[in-house]
């Protein structure tokens, strides 16, 4: 007799668990992965089996992370590059050229803060360098390279793309609000050729990042240590989220767990965007 479970698999076809989450024989690249988010990707990217290819403006960072690694028994390579430079990413592909990873994770980004009216050409240049066109120019890369095989993309968002919570954020808003516009039109483009491109948005998580903009905001703006508070007391859950929470949803889209997931935002912000404003006591 044939038995069909809800997913109309015959049984026998029924993939483990464990062959699903697996990342083993597949080689993934992590933008940004020195710290906060991008190292908690690469743990458990690692775990999960994956050959890394750490890139970072931060050489001794990444190279710290390789360190870490040793426990996972995968092979990391080390890349310092500073993604706002084209060259600098073609570059990088020039040296993978024949082993280029099969997962792309874009998370490298900025976020200093600046008034929208003192915002200059270099300050929105800079930005929207490292955050958008970083992203497109690796996209294109990645895609251009295994047009015929396919692969998995994932990009990194931002809940303030969708809602700006903190003051003097426009140029990172508008970088993010970008990718995620590329990731959705990739995903429709290249679907076809066997590319899977998702958004992770993230809400407030704590990083090294997000530690020194509070620093910035004790010395200089209190709208932005505000904005802090003001995101416990909304958020359902009444906490910023931490690096590893993010880092396992990106596990999930980086394998065949999520095959037939793309094009998709994956918002991981402990509820904050589908709250009613100052609903919760903290
Ligand atoms: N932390 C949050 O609350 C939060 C919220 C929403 C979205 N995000 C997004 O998640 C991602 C990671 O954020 P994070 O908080 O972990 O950041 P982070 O500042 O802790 O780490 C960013 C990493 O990117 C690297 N980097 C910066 N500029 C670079 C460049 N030009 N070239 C190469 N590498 C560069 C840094 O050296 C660092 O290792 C970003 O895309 C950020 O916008 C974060």
């Amino acid at each position: 007799m044939l038995v069909v479970d809800v997913t109309m698999k015959k049984k026998s076809d029924q993939i483990s668990l464990i062959k699903l989450i697996s990342l083993k024989n597949k080689k993934a690249l992590i933008t940004g992965s020195g710290a906060g988010i991008g190292k908690a990707i690469a743990h458990r990217f690692a775990e999960a089996g994956a050959n890394l290819v750490l890139v970072d403006i931060n050489f001794q960072n990444i190279a710290k992370v390789k360190e870490n690694l040793g426990q996972f028994n995968v092979e990391v390579e080390l890349y310092k590059a500073d993604l706002s430079k084209s060259e600098e990413i073609n570059s990088l592909w020039e040296k993978m050229k024949g082993t280029e990873p099969d997962i792309l994770v874009n998370n490298a980004a900025i976020y200093p803060t600046k008034s929208f009216l003192e915002v200059d050409h270099p300050f929105l240049e800079r930005v929207l360098n490292v955050n958008l066109n970083s992203v497109f120019w690796m996209c294109q890369n990645m895609i251009k390279s295994r047009l015929k095989k396919g692969g998995v993309i994932i990009n990194m968002g931002s809940i303030e793309a969708v809602l700006p919570l903190k003051e003097g954020l426009s140029q990172y808003d508008i970088s993010k609000a970008g990718v995620m516009a590329l990731s959705r039109a990739l995903a429709s483009e290249y679907g076809r050729n066997g590319f899977r491109v998702n958004v992770l948005v993230p809400g407030g998580i704590w990083t090294q990042g997000t530690k020194n903009l509070a620093k910035e905001a004790m010395k200089l703006n209190f709208g932005v240590l505000k904005s802090g508070f003001e995101y416990r007391m909304r958020s359902p859950l009444g906490r910023m989220g931490n690096a590893d929470e993010v880092a396992c949803m990106a596990l999930v889209l980086a394998c065949d767990l999520s095959s037939y997931v793309t094009g998709a935002l994956i918002v991981v912000d402990g509820g904050f965007l589908s709250a009613f404003l100052f609903s919760k006591k903290i």
